[in-house]
């Protein structure tokens, strides 16, 4: 297909009883981000994984860079990068001698492949650290480094597998950098991802994977919109309490007021995010009403799951962490 880098339909795989991908489909645009979103289990490394034909699919069919994964999977090889879910780099070897071992992995030759590693260490800002043990790298350099090792030849699209999973803000912003400056460069870029957040940072586009299957495809704004925006979000001290702060709540909000009787945790959508939380504050002083937490809150994958599917993400009891 035209303008797609990536273009799946219809995506099967079994392991034994296991559907892992149950007609998955999954569209890319060539020379953007696309975030494929969704919870432990859901699917999203053997989508991958099919897709850069390091598993076979049981059924579908796929194309990446125009070429069919299952007829073609060489030449996919040479046109894509991967960056699994855990890291792949050489712990005893430094920066820059994991870059070169990669570059002559890909038949570079000494030279070029002292080049290519001298480039990606400057381009990740790796530079300073590039003659140090990777075992004393923090966990945001070693995933700029893993991402240097899946740029070596340059692909047309990366495969990046929950590259942020697992790191403090600092190295995560520093990670998304990264992805920014490849995709600046030409590089269409599939990642996956937990964290709405992270989708909704650098994605033009989203999918969200539940059990194998696509249950949405939309902008990062579209989602938001279905999902209702921010939230606010009052726990209370007393269960008695639940309906007055339901109340409070609905005052400043545009959206149904949803309780959570367990967790005495009463929370809604609102446009005016601080106007609403002075409100609310405010009335539930007047009224006496004690209050645990109060506070506002970005939309999560939680959230998402809820609003398009009504339930709550599964979490996989294999996967789960
Ligand atoms: N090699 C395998 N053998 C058996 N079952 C598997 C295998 N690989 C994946 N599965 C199962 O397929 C389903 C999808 O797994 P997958 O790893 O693709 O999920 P994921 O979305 O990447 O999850 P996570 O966020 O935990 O990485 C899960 O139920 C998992 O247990
Ligand atoms: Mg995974």
């Amino acid at each position: 297909m035209d303008g797609y880098a990536v273009h799946a339909e219809g995506l099967e795989k079994r392991y034994g009883e296991k559907r892992a991908l149950d007609g998955f489909d999954l569209a890319v645009r060539e020379g953007t981000v696309h975030g494929l979103l969704g919870p432990n289990g859901a699917g999203k490394t053997t989508a991958v994984r099919i897709l850069s034909t390091l598993i076979r699919l049981d059924g579908g069919r796929a194309e990446v860079a125009g070429l069919d994964v299952a007829r073609r999977p060489r030449e996919v090889r040479a046109r894509i990068g991967l960056t699994g879910q855990y890291a792949a780099v050489d712990e005893v070897l430094t920066g820059r001698q994991n870059l070169e071992m990669f570059g002559r992995l890909f038949h570079l030759g000494g030279r070029r492949a002292r080049q290519r590693a001298a480039e990606l260490l400057e381009r990740f800002d790796l530079t300073a650290a590039a003659d140090k043990g990777v075992s004393g790298y923090s966990g945001g350099m070693r995933r700029r480094l893993d991402l240097a090792a899946s740029m070596i030849l340059a692909p047309a699209v990366l495969f990046l597998d929950e590259p942020t999973t697992g790191l403090d803000p600092r190295s995560r912003g520093e990670v998304w950098e990264s992805v920014r400056a490849l995709v600046a460069g030409g590089t269409t870029v599939l990642l996956t991802t937990q964290y709405l957040e992270e989708a909704d940072k650098l994605a033009s586009r989203i999918t969200v994977i539940d059990q194998g299957r696509a249950i949405a495809d939309d902008t990062p704004d579209g989602l938001k919109d279905r999902v209702g925006g921010d939230r606010i979000e009052v726990v209370a001290a007393d269960r008695a309490d639940l309906p007055r702060v339901a109340k409070a709540i609905a005052r400043v909000s545009d959206g149904e007021p949803e309780s959570d009787d367990t967790e005495l945790r009463v929370h809604a959508p609102v446009t005016d995010r601080v106007a609403a939380l002075t409100d609310v504050a405010r009335t539930l002083q007047d009224e006496g009403v004690k209050v645990e937490d109060i506070g506002l809150r970005r939309p999560s994958l939680d959230d998402v799951f809820l609003r398009l599917t009504g339930h709550r993400a599964k979490q996989d009891e294999e996967t789960a962490a």
